[in-house]
């Protein structure tokens, strides 16, 4: 898979790539992560890529040029599944679109910045808009970093044990059950019996019924999906 995310502040997505799994991803060579700096993309000779909203109006919008030659000189290269718009009116982060963005070969993140992209932008271009919540952050590169993190964990030996990611809360609309490690016991704590029983069946089915009671006492909303 491959990952070319746009925005105008490179330096706060780079570290974020480099270190834990999303680095050891990158080196196994499971995806390829390229962050483009917009700056690099403007006609412009300051090398701005916003300007004031016509109409008047508080803050900045992003200019179309830089984007729409940033995007056509990366669909000269490959084909892209989708361009995504990282944006607090897109549709909703879940677990399901990340499966199925898991999927993608080739994708596109768009980070607005400001008070967003000139909407021609998102008529052009857009395929898809995604939030991760609903409140505001100052730009969409945290989103976006949100959204590939989701995303690259699900590629098939990313993570070690490859189990691990389809026990994750969310998938199958349940959350994840509690987990403990050792000690067995800590200030009279005592881990549940069940798990130090050693057997297998009892413990998945212990495991399930209390994913179910999750659910149901923190997130009733998953069960009637
Ligand atoms: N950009 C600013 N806020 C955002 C949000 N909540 N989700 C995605 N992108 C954003």
């Amino acid at each position: 898979m491959r990952i070319d995310i746009i925005t105008c502040l490179p330096k706060l997505l780079e570290s974020f790539f480099a270190h834990s799994i999303l680095q050891r991803a990158q080196q196994g060579g499971y995806v390829d992560v390229v962050v483009h700096d917009l700056r690099d993309y403007t006609a412009d000779k300051h090398r701005r890529v916003d300007d004031y909203p016509f109409g008047g109006g508080a803050g900045m919008v992003m200019q179309i040029q830089p984007i729409a030659t940033c995007i056509r000189a990366l669909q000269a290269e490959r084909t892209y599944d989708e361009i995504i718009y990282m944006t607090p009116d897109g549709e909703r982060l879940n677990q399901k679109t990340t499966n199925s963005l898991s999927l993608r070969q080739n994708l596109i993140i768009l980070c607005g910045h400001y008070k967003g992209v000139d909407e021609r932008v998102r008529e052009l271009f857009i395929t898809k808009e995604i939030s991760i919540g609903d409140y505001v952050l100052s730009g969409g590169e945290l989103a976006a970093c949100v959204l590939s993190d989701a995303i690259i964990r699900l590629l098939p030996g990313v993570l070690n044990d490859e189990t691990s990611a389809l026990t994750d809360s969310f998938q199958d609309n349940l959350l994840a059950p509690p987990v403990y490690t050792r000690p067995a016991e800590f200030e009279g704590l005592r881990v549940p019996d069940i798990l130090l029983s050693g057997h297998e069946a009892k413990i998945d089915e212990w495991r399930y019924e209390q994913a179910l009671t999750r659910t149901r006492t923190r997130r009733p909303d998953l069960l009637e999906e």
